[in-house]
């Protein structure tokens, strides 16, 4: 993961993902004010993206073992708008520190996460999603996904493979799975966009308490 022209770590695949996300993301965002990148990486997203929207206070993050991943790229490249990383493990909440505990995300960005976290991991994002964001805010996922038990693709089957292998609690998740999840803890799925190397980008919003 090291460029050495820049000696930052450096993801190819976020480096060629970045436009079609940005395209889909950035009319979203018109009027976000506060938004939260739960696994930020490398930071490539947060810095490229959050330099187009000066606009949006963008809060990147990370566990506390890849933190060192992403602090570089803030270091060296961050814009003004993209605020001092913060140390998130999606199962431990409260995610924001008490400095922040009256700030509620318009916008909460995860890309390529849900299918490196295990299950459990994925089930306590929904749970302390659902408890950070307020109604009306948008929860927006990108990555791979299986859809009636089906890969979209046969290379997304071998990238499940892949990831098993390396990893097994890592795996591409069911949409139904994930969207049973976000609808238990209060959010709508608004939109799936099927985007380029069989990835989706997929809109839940949080729906107002009964
Ligand atoms: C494939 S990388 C994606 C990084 C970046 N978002 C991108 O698109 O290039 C997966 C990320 O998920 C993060 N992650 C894995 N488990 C996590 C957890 N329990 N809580 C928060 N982030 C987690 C990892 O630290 C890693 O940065």
């Amino acid at each position: 993961m090291n460029n050495l022209e820049t000696q930052l770590p450096h993801s190819e695949p976020c480096e060629r993902n970045k436009h079609a996300i940005f395209n889909v993301l950035a009319p979203l965002l018109a009027h976000t004010e506060f938004l939260l990148e739960i696994g930020s990486g490398t930071g490539q997203h947060a810095v490229w993206m959050a330099k187009q929207l000066p606009h949006v206070k963008w809060q990147p993050s990370e566990t506390e073992h890849y933190l060192n991943m992403l602090q570089p790229r803030l270091d060296a490249e961050a814009p003004d708008n993209v605020l001092p990383p913060l140390t998130i493990d999606v199962a431990n909440y409260p995610w924001l520190p008490s400095t922040q505990e009256n700030e509620s995300p318009d916008v909460l960005l995860t890309c390529n996460t849900l299918h490196i976290m295990s299950k459990h991991h994925v089930e306590a994002l929904w749970k302390h999603a659902g408890l950070l964001l307020q109604a009306g805010a948008l929860a927006i996922v990108y990555g791979p996904f299986k859809y009636n038990g089906d890969f979209t693709t046969p290379s997304n089957a071998g990238f499940d493979v892949w990831l098993k292998q390396r990893d097994a609690v890592s795996g591409v998740r069911d949409f139904e799975w994930v969207n049973q999840l976000a609808s238990d803890n209060g959010f709508e799925c608004l939109t799936d966009h099927d985007m380029p190397a069989n990835n989706q980008f997929i809109v839940w919003q949080k729906l107002a308490a009964n």
